[in-house]
């Protein structure tokens, strides 16, 4: 079966050199020249620990390749995956703008029977009308139709995400659309579930925004544990041996960043809404997120009279570990308000840099190590928990800054290692350490 994937973002990237690695013959396509000829040479344009290791071996074997030549690919596909993204518009509701320039090529340039597979996360109804619309345009006289199957990889574990998949969902209308699935996915060994095509894309957002749900819920009970005494690692440990509950996605912080989570909550708060329906669940984690991400500013601000000339070091600045993606980082925003109060702001990031100089240019010094970073600075904010911060000496905040005083925004260190050393310390959902 020759197979093509329409975008080489994360989840097209991702997807198509995992179905390779697989076995199938993949096609990757997108219009970027720069990308396609870095992929070309070898080269992967996103940072995600494990990818490179499986192209190669997939490069290798010749059964991946990658061009902007979408006309002869799209030709000769028997099935066609559409990965693009689907960014936030202005009023929250899904852009499907990239989704719909895939479908006008699909239906200008197919001339055999075609599955057109969508991995890309659309508002529940889309799919029917991306069928619809692709019929209404067709060129050639051929049969297409659309299937739907999201994908659940998440960012610095996409090819574990994708390989070792909890499970597979396909949305489908007709049986040979599954049977095509089956085929493609035959290697993979893992749990399907098949549904028809509306079901497959509430899969998807129900699935990201209990995940946000549930981050939301545990980050008011962290706030709430501050104000009562409790300590909420103790207090999560203590939950997620419950497996009704589950001990995952219960870390508690300055909340989820990054391009699914706050995307996907206001997309389904905006389709409930243009049903009819208010989902109060999701509107509440909106909320509760907006107000974690500037938690620890607030506090800050409260301590310090001012922030005006103040040096700040910011430790992590990706919206989670292992990855390079700026994309709703906490940290970010952080930058951003901290640099409207006028602070010096120095900011590292194990490989977040190259992609905070295009944010904020000459604004904030980029160091290339922790110490660097934290030299004479009056305050840390730590953002993100990558391992280099969390194991990194917490004598040597001591020994660099002039007032030790750090607000750690995912509870990178262990209070009992604080409690005797002369620093401030506040973190979240825990009681500050004052030795100062
Ligand atoms: C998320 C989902 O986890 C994937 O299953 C999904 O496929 C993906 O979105 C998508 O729709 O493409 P991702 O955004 O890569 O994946 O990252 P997550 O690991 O889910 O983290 C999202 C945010 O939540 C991060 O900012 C992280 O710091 C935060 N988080 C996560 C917490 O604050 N606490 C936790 O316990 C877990």
């Amino acid at each position: 079966m020759n197979l093509v994937v329409a975008g080489t973002g994360y989840v097209g990237l991702v997807t198509g050199i995992c179905l390779a690695y697989k076995g199938n013959n993949v096609a990757c396509i997108d219009i970027d020249e720069d990308k396609i000829n870095c992929l070309q040479k070898g080269m992967i344009p996103i940072y995600e620990p494990g990818l490179e290791e499986i192209f190669m071996n997939t490069r290798i074997k010749g059964k991946l390749n990658f061009s902007t030549d979408y006309v002869n690919a799209y030709k000769n596909a028997d099935a066609i995956f559409i990965g693009v993204g689907t960014p936030e518009k202005h009023d929250g509701s899904a852009n499907l703008k990239y989704v719909y320039e895939v479908c006008d090529k699909i239906a200008d340039t197919v001339e055999k029977d075609c599955l057109i597979i969508v991995k890309s996360t659309v508002p529940i109804g889309t799919n029917d009308k991306i069928e619809k619309y692709i019929l209404k345009n067709l060129k050639h006289k051929v049969n297409i139709e659309v299937a739907s199957n999201p994908e659940f990889l998440s960012q610095g574990t996409a090819v574990k995400d994708t390989i070792n998949a909890k499970r597979i969902v396909f949305g489908v209308k007709s049986s040979r659309a599954e049977m095509i699935l089956r085929e493609i996915y035959r290697k993979f060994d893992l749990p399907i579930v098949v549904t028809d095509l509306k079901s497959a894309e509430m899969i998807k957002y129900a699935s990201n925004d209990f995940l946000a749900l549930k981050i939301s819920f545990i980050n008011e009970i962290a706030n709430l544990c501050e104000l009562v005494g409790a300590n909420i690692e103790d207090v999560a440990k203590g939950m997620g041996y419950d497996t009704r509950i589950g001990g995952k996605f219960l870390k508690a912080g300055v909340g989820y960043g990054g391009s699914c989570f706050p995307k996907d909550t206001k997309a389904l708060h905006w389709l409930a809404c243009d049903n009819g329906y208010e989902i109060k669940t999701i509107k509440a984690a909106i909320e509760v997120n907006e107000l974690q991400r500037y938690k620890l500013l607030k506090l800050a601000r409260e301590r310090f009279s001012t922030l005006n000339n103040i040096e700040i070091s910011v430790l992590g600045a990706t919206f989670k570990p292992n990855t390079d993606d700026l994309r709703e980082s906490p940290a970010v925003d952080n930058i951003k308000k901290l640099l409207l109060c006028n602070a010096k702001i120095s900011v590292y990031d194990p490989v977040g840099g190259e992609n905070l100089k295009k944010v904020f240019k000459d604004d904030i010094n980029i160091a290339s190590s922790i110490d660097e970073c934290i030299k004479n600075s009056e305050l840390v904010f730590i953002f993100t928990e990558w391992d280099e911060i969390k194991n990194y000496n917490i004598d040597n905040y001591i020994k660099y800054m002039r007032t030790p005083i750090i607000f750690d925004g995912r509870n990178c260190y262990d209070l009992k290692i604080l409690k005797d050393k002369r620093l401030e310390y506040y973190s979240i959902g825990r009681q500050p350490v004052i030795n100062l």
